[in-house]
């Protein structure tokens, strides 16, 4: 039986909203605006996933599949160095590669199921899970499928989480509500319907506050305690 490990996001009152961290074995969800966080969130848990475990990290390689080209190797440099770790090695155990089409997303899963029945890995990164099945399913008609497309991608996620014991880190876009009473405080909600809300086990919504400070609420989670984590984004990566 696999035991979780829990990875720092590197902002102590996240990881205490996170019940210590972003979890292996299941996904986990960001959404919100533009320059909300979510991919800067990446770029610390590339470096984080690596620190041992008990500098609250998960001593393990991190899979980068990027689809919208914002991956920055060089904001990995300092985020290393303020964890106190050589940045050409971390960099070096980051495994990058860019999806152009949602099928293109889906094969490179494959590939790196393989690698990492070879190699410990403890982080996969999908950055943003959504956006290419938004393009390549543009056409009014196309949801069901879309729909179905995704749920696949999405099982296969979970099945990797599972089977490597590592930590799924997916970003969400968010959509104008249509209308309707549930979210008529707050018109904005994260795309990709019951089956995205069915298949994230955590759903981080993240919002900007003052200058570079961002706000994390968890999401739809009944069961989980109420509350904010307030974080900073720095040239560092996310810190309190
Ligand atoms: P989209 O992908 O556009 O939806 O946004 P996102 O949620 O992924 O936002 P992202 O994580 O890219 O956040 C971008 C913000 O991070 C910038 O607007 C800056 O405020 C901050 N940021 C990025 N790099 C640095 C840096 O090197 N130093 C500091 N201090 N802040 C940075
Ligand atoms: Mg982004």
């Amino acid at each position: 039986r696999k035991s979780v490990v829990r990875i720092t996001t590197g902002s102590q009152a996240l990881d205490e909203l996170l019940g210590g961290g972003i979890e292996t074995l299941c996904i986990t969800e960001a959404f919100g605006e533009f320059r909300s966080g979510k991919t800067q969130l990446a770029h610390t848990l590339c470096v984080s996933t690596q620190l041992p475990l008990h500098m609250h990290g998960g001593n393990g390689k991190v899979a980068y599949i990027d689809t919208e080209g914002t991956f920055r190797p060089e904001r990995i440099v300092p985020i290393a160095e303020r964890f106190g770790m050589d940045a050409n090695a971390v960099l070096d155990n980051i495994i990058y590669a860019r999806a152009y089409t949602y099928e293109h997303q889906y094969n490179l899963l494959l590939g790196l199921a393989a690698k990492m029945a070879e190699e410990p890995f403890r982080l996969l990164i999908v950055d943003s899970v959504i956006a290419l099945f938004r393009v390549d399913f543009s056409g009014r008609g196309e949801l069901a499928e879309r729909q179905q497309k995704l749920a696949q991608m999405l099982s296969r996620l979970t099945k990797i989480a599972e089977e490597f014991n590592v930590a799924v880190y997916i970003t969400n876009q968010v959509i104008a509500d249509p209308g309707g009473g549930m979210f008529i405080t707050d018109p904005k909600k994260p795309a990709g319907g019951h089956v995205l809300a069915h298949a994230a086990t955590i759903r981080l919504m993240l919002r900007k506050g003052k200058g570079e400070q961002r706000v994390c609420k968890i999401f739809d989670a009944p069961n989980l305690p109420e509350g904010e984590a307030v974080f900073q984004i720095t040239t560092g990566g996310l810190m309190d």
